[in-house]
């Protein structure tokens, strides 16, 4: 092929995923099944137990209601590729400037090593560093954080011409070298004197974390650590902090090797008890202004603290979308997956991520565009200042001189802490339409919402070799906490003003809008969880048929809805990569979470539009005991904290144990008819059972410190035989 069309190829392409049609036949197959069951209900009105009768009809009509809005997710679902190497060969010199920015809250629950990792690991991109500048926001303004950053900053200068010279991945040290000995390099004495150089600094940090404040010793090495000597100087109260450890007009810092490497900035943003801090989402503004001041780079990435980088070449891929020529200009954004290295092999608490990345995105790519989540995402700076979509008006990124600011380092600290101050924004527009939004929980939703809405739209990119890996919650009430915390608020959304049928109306597609609902009634799906778990078993033992006979031909919908859903989500399971254990545990979780997180989530937001408490931002504790961390890499799930939440997963399969028990009995006494009636009730509950099974063994076989508290296994079997003894009329 010539140069001039090689010239002409796009640099990415857009794959529709195989098999539509046959889902898409198997979809309105299952669809028509549904409505039968929603007519036999209505026409088959039993004599006694209305109520019961209504709250059943009800549940199946949520299930059937929120099945079609998951439609969305699977209609039409597309993959993209990127051809890295004619971006490579068209742009390569004038490729523009990143920022990446890296959000962290607390040297305790989110180790400052980690942290480390991640940012060593981004700074380690394959990309020219003089165009990389990686910004750690703390909104911890912990003493200890900067010191690990200042010793990453020395470490770097050996990491990363380490990197780029034999082309290792992944690029975080400390994953790096657990997976790769030096035998497996031929430079196995570099190898090993890199090794003991991270070893040396993890030891020295650690040792500062441990101790939990820094040494007169440390104290001299750095100047920066003046930012602390104002006093009382709490994580809560304290003045704008910028340092640029590397970079900056007067700082050229070179590697071993004399190259330069991407600028690194410490942030703080000022804090006081008076004015509301607007948790990540104020950390992403302040991390937006500083920048600018600094790098001002057209393209910000941006990052949790534990999010480290897998692959090194991501940045091209996502400049492959925003620098096609032919559709680069109305895209917004570039949202990677969040991919898990702490999961063991069947996932334990965390299956249902994977479905979401390798499904769910990819179906609402086609409808205009994945939502930002928060992470793992390339945005365009101009876009994120509020720019509106406009045909005629293209942001070219490349052919500029995207040069990063000469001045002297000092002044641009200064300059820096003039825009990290609390009082900056008053009277601007950050928070509404610059910057990330703020007023709820979820504020990576609702900006990417405000983007689509903007007239842009976003594409989902999802390598094969994954960009992003994170570290996942290893216990189950972390996982329930965050679970809440997100259900909460995306449900808060769909109730604010930027629900996305109101918000989005007329400026984005109908198929979007509902791909954004879908994660939004997350909570929704709690009360008829909890009626389906309950009731049909309720009514088996009190000998309430709720199900035509297995031998009614009425029998045939019910059956091939239950089989195919199950079989479908197996399917699912297994193309994402996933194991059968995976798919078993992640039906395990969807209904943990669906009857105690989303329960609290949906209740929250009730108390909430009554007037009574209110939402805020919990961190989930990423550090876990070393019995936990065992039990966890083994697969047990760990129940070993008295939370409420507990309460209630405990108490649901110890109730459909006893009304499996006690309708077994009725069956064999009442012989066959009762069975022919009742078939269904039993198998629903002891379907129940038996995926609940690690639970129960948890409340009555388990001796080791994960299963239940006494109190929670005690107040969860009085709760149990409370609900069998609800009255039925
Ligand atoms: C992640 O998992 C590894 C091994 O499975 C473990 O050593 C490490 O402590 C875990 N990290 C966190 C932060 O949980
Ligand atoms: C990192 O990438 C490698 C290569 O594709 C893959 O095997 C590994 O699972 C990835 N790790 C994570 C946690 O994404």
């Amino acid at each position: 092929m010539g140069n001039g069309n090689e010239d002409m190829l796009p640099l990415y392409e857009t794959v529709k995923t195989r098999g539509r049609f046959v889902y898409r036949i198997f979809a309105v197959t299952f669809f028509g099944a549904v409505l039968l069951i929603l007519y036999h209900r209505l026409t088959h009105v039993p004599q006694g137990a209305k109520w019961l009768w209504i709250g059943i009809f009800l549940s199946e009509t949520w299930f059937a209601f929120y099945w079609v809005v998951n439609q969305t997710l699977r209609w039409s679902p597309v993959h993209r590729h990127t051809f890295k190497e004619r971006l490579y060969k068209r742009y390569e010199k004038e490729l523009p400037g990143v920022d990446i920015f890296v959000c962290t809250a607390d040297p305790y629950k989110e180790p400052p090593m980690l942290v480390m990792g991640t940012v060593l690991s981004l700074m380690a991109y394959d990309y020219s560093p003089h165009k990389l500048s990686v910004y750690l926001s703390d909104d911890g303004a912990s003493d200890l954080t900067f010191y690990a950053l200042l010793e990453a900053s020395k470490f770097a200068k050996h990491w990363v011409p380490f990197c780029k010279k034999f082309d290792i991945e992944p690029r975080a040290p400390k994953r790096f070298f657990s997976i790769s000995n030096s035998s497996m390099d031929h430079h196995s004495e570099e190898w090993t004197t890199i090794k003991k150089m991270f070893e040396e600094m993890e030891e020295r940090v650690e040792t500062a974390v441990k101790l939990g404040r820094i040494t007169e010793d440390i104290r001299s090495q750095h100047k920066g650590f003046l930012e602390w000597d104002k006093k009382p100087f709490t994580s809560r109260d304290h003045p704008p902090i910028v340092q640029i450890l590397i970079g900056g007009g007067d700082l050229k810092e070179l590697d071993r090797d004399g190259v330069p490497l991407p600028t690194l900035v410490y942030l703080a943003r000022e804090k006081t008890p008076e004015r509301p801090h607007n948790f990540k989402a104020g950390a992403m503004n302040a991390l937006i202004r500083v920048s600018s001041v600094i790098s001002n780079a057209p393209i910000i990435l941006n990052v949790d603290c534990d999010m480290q980088s897998n692959n090194s070449k991501s940045v091209r891929d996502a400049l492959c979308f925003l620098m096609d020529e032919e559709t680069g200009h109305h895209i917004a954004f570039v949202q990677f997956p969040q991919s898990f290295s702490n999961l063991t092999r069947n996932e334990l608490y965390d299956g249902f991520m994977r479905v979401i990345s390798a499904v769910n995105m990819p179906g609402l790519d086609s409808q205009g565009g994945a939502p930002y989540i928060g992470s793992g995402c390339f945005h365009r700076r101009s876009i994120l200042g509020g720019r509106k979509f406009s045909e005629g008006s293209r942001e070219y990124l490349s052919g500029k001189n995207w040069g990063k600011n000469e001045e002297e380092a000092w002044t641009l600290e200064e300059r820096s802490k003039d825009v990290a101050t609390c009082t900056y924004e008053l009277g601007t527009e950050w928070g509404m339409e610059m910057g990330l939004k703020y007023g709820c929980p979820v504020e990576d939703i609702i900006t990417g919402l405000s983007i689509h809405c903007r007239g842009w739209r976003s594409v989902y990119c999802n390598p094969s070799r994954e960009a992003f890996m994170g570290v996942t919650s290893t216990t189950l009430a972390d996982a329930l906490v965050q679970q809440k915390r997100w259900s909460e608020g995306d449900l808060q959304v769909i109730l604010s003003q930027y629900c996305p049928f109101i918000y989005g109306f007329g400026k984005i597609k109908m198929g979007q809008m509902i791909g954004y609902s879908t994660f939004c009634l997350w909570a929704a799906n709690s009360l008829p969880t909890w009626c389906y778990a309950i009731v049909p078993s309720l009514c088996l033992f009190n000998g309430i048929p709720l199900y035509p006979k297995v031998t009614s031909p009425w029998c045939m919908p019910y059956a091939f809805v239950a089989f195919s859903a199950y079989g479908y989500s197996l399917y699912e399971m297994l193309w994402s990569k996933g194991t059968v254990k995976c798919w078993i545990n992640d039906e395990r979780m969807w209904m943990i979470k669906r009857v105690s997180s989303f329960l609290f989530g949906f209740m929250d937001n009730i108390f909430r539009l009554v007037g009574l408490g209110k939402s805020g931002f919990e961190i989930s504790n990423k550090a876990s005991d070393e019995d936990a961390m065992r039990r966890y890499e083994q697969e047990i799930m760990e129940f070993g904290v008295a939370s409420p939440m507990f309460v209630i997963v405990a108490t649901l399969p110890l109730f459909n144990l006893i009304a499996f028990a006690l309708g077994l009995k009725r069956v064999i006494t009442q012989g066959s008819s009762a069975l022919d009636s009742l078939m269904a009730q039993l198998i629903l509950s002891g379907f129940i059972v038996s995926i609940c099974f690690p639970i129960l063994e948890a409340l009555f076989i388990r001796r080791d410190k994960g299963r239940f508290p006494a109190s929670v296994s005690c107040i969860s079997i009085v709760s149990a035989m409370l609900i069998t003894c609800i009255p039925i009329f």
